[in-house]
């Protein structure tokens, strides 16, 4: 099979927001406790983190990360995680039926960012809580002393402020399983309050308004129209959550979900042109993708634990999805949509980051590793920096329940003009068929073969494992070459490549 592409370099879409490539961690499961935080392990450090998993999040250059939750953030008491660890409550957490020590909070996870070479974006609860906590937590993060929660904080070991921009005002407001869940009225209301409210304590945060929580949903897309009706000229995001999964055990209709995405996010673009168009709104409110990953495979061994059959235990393991080559595949297509549509989703957050639908695992008192997700999220965090391209793409295609001709090649290119290089992040959705690739390339000068990395060749079912880490790990491609300003390559059936170019 082939396909064709022409790249031009003064063809884009937009300048790639770095939040792009962002990660979510919330207090789930061993996501926090024995995944970040484990004092008693070999590789912690003074502050009881584990160095592993702080080199592990380096390697990946996570530039942002979503804290404390998801569906944990709607009845979690944020005053519960400060102050000395040994008078700090125990709490029942009500969304995943689990115990919540608290011995992780805001300074520990402050701490944690610092060492990982990331930022935080933090969500209020907007759930069992409201407007006064959320002002407290954004005054007790980044209010100056000589003021009373500025001089907790103090007493807490933190004179600075936090300077913490990101704020997520809630989570998941639409779903019926969120504590505290709203109509999209109620919840569009507070959220302009709310937002009104953080703003007068500091008006250049910038606060993200909960969206849908999948495009399945039956309120999606009304509830945007109406929640960025109350809020629009408050916010700057909005919020987008989307997991995949094959089920049904169909490579083809499973890969084609990145399609699926697609459509959802051009709803929610054209929804904020018309709210602000309705509105004669200069502002340009954009996309935060802040939950999407692959979440199935943990589903069956979950319900006991959810159905609180277990009680309440602490950190247990929970949402521990075992990822495998498909699933790489997957992430590579979700990637590859995200820098397609980076002019309007300006911050995505890859759920979650370790242990927890994760690209890192760890076990406790043991190693951390990296999954087959971590690297197609590797070469797109790495190297997907600079301005994506807006690619014109010829290729055969096949019909889905979510989408007509999904075409076989999935690419996206991004042109980072300070290193000097174009790089090429392509999955070859095809089962059987390897795709012969032909790239002319207009605009860029002479251009060589930087690197090129493939995923190919594993079972579709192929893992990485505790006890067998590296079963899926990229190899060195070959046979890319560079004519006449034309790239030519050959991608095997199914397979991830990315494939940089030196241009001079
Ligand atoms: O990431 C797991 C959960 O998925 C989050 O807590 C929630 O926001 C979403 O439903």
């Amino acid at each position: 099979m082939k396909a064709t592409v022409t790249a031009h370099r003064d063809f884009t879409i937009a300048t790639i927001d770095d939040r792009l490539y962002g990660a979510f961690l919330e207090h789930l499961g061993r996501a926090i406790y024995s995944g970040v935080y484990e004092p008693d392990h070999p590789t912690a450090d003074a502050n009881g983190m584990r160095r592993d998993v702080i080199a592990l999040v380096r390697e990946l250059k996570v530039p942002i990360v979503r804290y404390p939750g998801g569906n944990f953030v709607s009845a979690y008491n944020w005053e519960d995680g400060v102050g000395p660890r040994e008078q700090r409550p125990v709490r029942l957490d009500l969304a995943w039926h689990a115990s919540e020590s608290n011995a992780v909070g805001i300074h520990e996870f402050a701490d944690w960012c610092e060492a990982a070479g990331t930022e935080m974006m933090l969500a209020v609860n907007l759930g069992s809580r409201g407007l006064d906590e959320a002002r407290n937590f954004v005054e007790y993060v980044n209010g100056p002393t000589g003021s009373y929660w500025g001089d907790l904080r103090k007493a807490n070991g933190r004179a600075e402020p936090l300077g913490v921009t990101h704020w997520c005002l809630g989570n998941e407001m639409d779903g019926p399983w969120q504590v505290g869940h709203k109509t999209a009225h109620e919840y569009g209301r507070l959220a302009n309050e709310v937002a009104k409210t953080l703003r007068a304590f500091d008006g250049s945060l910038k606060l993200v308004v909960c969206g849908s929580s999948n495009s399945d949903m039956a309120t999606y897309p009304e509830w945007e129209r109406v929640v960025l009706d109350h809020c629009y000229e408050a916010v700057d995001h909005i919020s987008l959550h989307m997991y995949f999964a094959n089920r049904a055990k169909n490579t083809a209709e499973y890969l084609a979900l990145s399609e699926k995405l697609d459509a959802y996010i051009g709803t929610v673009a054209s929804t904020i042109e018309f709210v602000r168009a309705a509105k004669r709104s200069r502002r340009r409110v954009t996309i935060s993708f802040d939950e999407w990953n692959v979440w199935y495979h943990s589903n069956a061994e979950d319900r006991e634990i959810l159905a609180g059959a277990k009680g309440w235990p602490h950190a247990p393991r929970l949402l521990e999805d075992v990822y495998n080559f498909e699933d790489a595949l997957m992430v590579g297509c979700i990637l590859n949509t995200f820098i397609r549509r980076s002019d309007v989703v300006r911050i995505a957050c890859i759920a979650q980051l370790v242990n927890v639908i994760a690209p890192i695992m760890t076990e406790p008192k043991g190693p951390a590793w990296r999954q087959t997700t971590f690297y197609p999220y590797y070469f797109a965090s790495a190297f997907g920096r600079g301005d994506a391209l807006r690619l014109s793409v010829k290729s055969p295609g096949y019909d889905s329940q979510v989408a007509d001709n999904a075409p076989y090649l999935d690419i996206a290119g991004v042109l980072d003009a300070k290193e000097e290089t174009l790089t090429f992040f392509a999955v070859n959705r095809h089962a059987s068929d390897p795709i012969d690739l032909e790239a002319t390339l207009l605009g860029f000068g002479e251009a060589s073969i930087g690197d090129h990395q493939v995923l190919a060749g594993a079972p579709l079912a192929a893992a990485n494992t505790l006890t067998s880490p590296l079963t899926v790990t990229p190899k060195k491609g070959s046979g890319a070459t560079i004519a006449d300003g034309r790239l030519t390559a050959k991608l095997p059936a199914c397979s991830y490549q990315m494939i940089r170019l030196a241009l001079s």
